[in-house]
C-alpha cells in the first residue's frame, strides 16, 4: 500500500480547489483584454503541431498550480519508468512500451534485461518486405492472381487504429487496392465487406493480440469458409490468403495460419496502443513502408518531446493537466474532439478507446476506490457536420464541454482546384467556432443589432467555453503519428495524476463472460441458471421471435 496522501488530501489539490473557488467566473474576454500577449504566451509547438491553449479558463497561477500537482503526483517519474521499460502496468505485471515501437534502430530499450528494439525492427522489416510484395503483385493468391483486396479482421485496438489511420491517410494510399476493415461480430459486417470481392484476389489479415477474441476468431473462421467456398475448397489456399498479427503464435497455428505468415508483437504493447506495431500491416500495405516509417518518426518526435521538454512547454503534460482542471475542478463530464478534416472521420472513435479504456477506472493503483473523477466521456465527429447537429448544446447548453479543434492549413494533395478552394471555407468555420465559443455575444451586442427584446436571451451566447486549437500545415503520415502520440501521452499524464492503472482493461471482461453464458440460450434454447428476471424475459422474447 502506498503511504502517500490520498490525491484529494494533497495540498496541491486543495490549492487548486481554493484557486477555483476564488475565481468563480474567470472570463475569457477579460483574460484576453488584460493580457495582449496571451495568445503568444499560451502556445506550444511540437514538431508540426501548433497548439494554442490560450482559450482556456486559466491564468499563469492556474498553470503553476497544475504543474505543482503533476510534480507532487510523480508524473515525470512514472513517465521515465515507462520509457525505461519498467512494469508500470501493475495489475498485468507488464511493461508499457509502445514508445519502443517507434524507437530508432540503434536505440536500446530493455525489458527483463533484453533489448527489444532489434525485434521491433525485425518485424518492421518483415512487414515492409511483405507489404512491398503485395503492392508490387509479387505476392499472389492461391490461383496466381494478384491481390487487389485487403480485409483486416480485428476489433478494438486491432481495428480502430489501422481503420482510423487508413481513412486519415487515404490520400497517400494505393488507390488500386481495396482495403476494408471488419470488426463487428454482426455477420452483416463481413457480408458487406466481402460481397463484391473476388476471393482469388483477397487477402485477409487477422489481427488479434491474444488471438482468442471471439468476435475476431468467429469472423476469421467465416472468412476462411467464404474463401474456401470461392476457391474450390483447397485448404492450401489459406496460406496465400491469410496472415496473422498477434502475440500468440500457438493460437495462430491452431487456427491454421502458418506462423511464417504471422507478424509478431509483444505483451508490452497494449491493444489500444498497437497500431504502430504489426497491427498496422493493412495500413502499411495501403500507404507503403516508407510512409509508414514517416508516421513512426512522427510518433517518435512527440515521444522525445514528452520525455525531454520542460514542464511549462510540454504539450502532452499541459493538455493532460487541462483535462484534470476541467474534470476535477469544473465538474466537466466529457471532452469533445472535433477535427476539421474529413479524413479524420474516425479519429475520435479511435481516441474513445485510447482514452476511455485507459482511464475509465474507479480504483487507484493500490485497489482503493477513488473519490475523485477519472477519465471523461470522449466524443465528437468532424467539425462542420457537428456544427449543424450538436454544437447548439456546446454553445448554449448548460454543460461545460472542453473541446479540441484540430485543423490543417492546406488540404491534402489530389483535390481539384475547385475543391481546394473550399478549404478556406472549412477553416473559416474552424476559426469562427473557437472564437464564438470563447467570446460569445453579450446581450448588449445582440440588442445593438436591433433584435427584439424578447429574443435577446435566445440570441445571447455567454461564451467562455474552453477550447484547444491544434493546427498543422497538412495532414501527413508524420503529422498523424505526432497527433496520436500527443493524445497517448496526454492520457498517460491524466492516469498518472489520478493514480490509476491506465494500461489494464478489466472492465471489459464481465460482459464477455456473460455473453458466453447467454449465447447457448439464444441459439439452442438452453437453460441459463441464475439469469435475472429482466434478462430471462428478454431472452424468451428473442427465442419466440427468432426465425427458424
Ligand atoms: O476487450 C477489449 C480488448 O481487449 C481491447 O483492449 C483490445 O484492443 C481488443 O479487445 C481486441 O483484443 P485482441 O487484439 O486480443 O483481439
Amino acid at each position: 500500500m502506498s503511504d502517500s496522501p490520498k490525491l484529494v488530501r494533497r495540498p496541491e489539490w486543495t490549492a487548486l480547489e481554493d484557486h477555483r473557488a476564488a475565481q468563480l467566473h474567470p472570463q475569457l474576454r477579460e483574460l484576453f483584454a488584460a493580457d495582449p500577449e496571451r495568445a503568444e504566451r499560451y502556445v506550444v509547438t511540437v514538431g508540426d503541431l501548433r497548439i494554442d491553449y490560450s482559450k482556456h479558463l486559466i491564468t499563469d497561477e492556474t498553470l503553476a498550480l497544475l504543474q505543482e500537482l503533476a510534480t507532487a503526483t510523480g508524473v515525470s517519474g512514472l513517465r521515465d519508468a515507462m520509457f525505461r521499460g519498467e512494469k508500470i502496468n501493475a495489475t498485468e505485471d507488464r511493461a508499457v512500451l509502445h514508445t519502443a515501437l517507434r524507437a530508432p534502430r540503434d536505440a536500446v530499450i530493455e525489458v527483463d534485461g533484453e533489448n527489444v528494439v532489434p525485434q521491433v525492427h525485425a518485424v518492421l522489416d518483415k512487414m515492409a518486405n511483405f507489404a512491398d510484395r503485395v503492392r508490387s503483385g509479387e505476392w499472389t493468391g492461391h490461383t496466381g492472381r494478384r491481390i487487389r483486396n485487403v480485409v483486416n479482421i480485428g476489433i478494438g485496438g486491432s481495428d480502430l487504429g489501422p481503420a482510423m489511420a487508413y481513412e486519415a491517410l487515404r490520400a497517400f494510399t494505393d488507390r488500386e487496392l481495396t482495403v476494408r476493415f471488419v470488426s463487428n461480430v454482426d455477420g452483416a459486417d463481413l457480408h458487406e465487406a466481402t460481397r463484391d470481392l473476388d476471393p482469388a484476389e483477397t487477402l485477409f489479415i487477422v489481427a488479434s493480440k491474444t488471438f482468442t477474441t471471439i468476435e475476431t476468431i468467429t469472423n476469421a473462421t467465416s472468412a476462411r469458409t467464404w474463401l474456401l467456398e470461392g476457391l474450390g475448397g483447397d485448404d492450401k489456399a489459406v496460406a496465400k490468403h491469410f496472415v496473422a498479427l498477434s502475440t500468440n503464435a500457438g493460437k495462430v497455428s491452431d487456427f491454421g495460419i502458418d506462423t511464417d505468415n504471422m507478424f509478431e508483437f509483444w505483451d508490452w504493447v497494449g491493444g489500444r496502443y498497437s497500431y504502430d506495431s504489426a497491427i498496422g500491416l493493412s495500413l502499411m500495405i495501403a500507404i507503403g513502408p516508407d510512409r509508414f516509417r514517416e508516421m513512426l518518426d512522427g510518433f517518435h518526435l512527440v515521444d522525445e518531446h514528452f520525455r525531454t521538454a520542460p514542464a511549462g512547454a510540454n504539450a502532452p503534460l499541459l493538455l493532460g493537466l487541462l483535462g484534470v482542471w476541467y474534470g476535477n475542478f469544473h465538474d466537466a463530464q466529457s471532452h469533445a474532439v472535433l477535427p476539421y478534416s474529413h479524413y479524420l472521420s474516425k479519429f475520435t472513435a479511435y481516441l474513445q478507446q485510447l482514452d476511455m479504456e485507459s482511464n475509465g477506472k474507479s480504483v487507484d493503483r493500490d485497489g482503493n476506490p477513488v473519490d475523485w473523477g477519472t477519465g471523461p466521456v470522449v466524443w465528437g465527429t468532424p467539425g462542420t457536420n457537428g456544427q449543424h447537429a450538436y454544437y447548439q448544446l456546446i454553445h448554449q447548453g448548460t454543460k461545460l464541454i472542453p473541446a479540441d479543434f484540430i485543423g490543417f492549413v492546406n488540404p491534402v494533395a489530389g483535390l481539384s482546384d475547385g475543391l481546394k478552394a473550399q478549404h478556406d471555407l472549412l477553416m473559416a468555420n474552424f476559426f469562427a467556432q473557437t472564437q464564438a465559443l470563447a467570446f460569445g455575444k453579450t446581450p448588449d451586442e445582440v440588442r445593438a443589432e436591433g433584435v427584439a427584446e424578447e429574443l435577446v436571451p435566445h440570441k445571447t451566447f455567454k461564451g467562455n467555453h474552453p477550447t484547444t486549437t491544434i493546427l498543422a500545415r497538412e495532414l501527413t503520415p508524420s503529422v498523424l503519428g505526432q497527433l496520436i502520440a500527443l493524445y497517448e501521452h496526454k492520457v498517460f499524464v491524466q492516469g498518472a495524476v489520478w493514480n490509476i492503472d491506465s494500461f489494464d482493461q478489466w472492465g471489459v471482461e464481465l460482459g464477455k463472460v456473460l455473453a458466453k453464458r447467454v449465447e447457448p440460450a439464444l441459439s439452442e434454447g438452453a437453460d441459463v441458471p441464475g439469469l435475472d428476471s429482466s434478462t430471462a424475459a428478454l431472452v424468451a422474447t428473442y427465442r419466440t421471435l427468432r426465425d427458424s
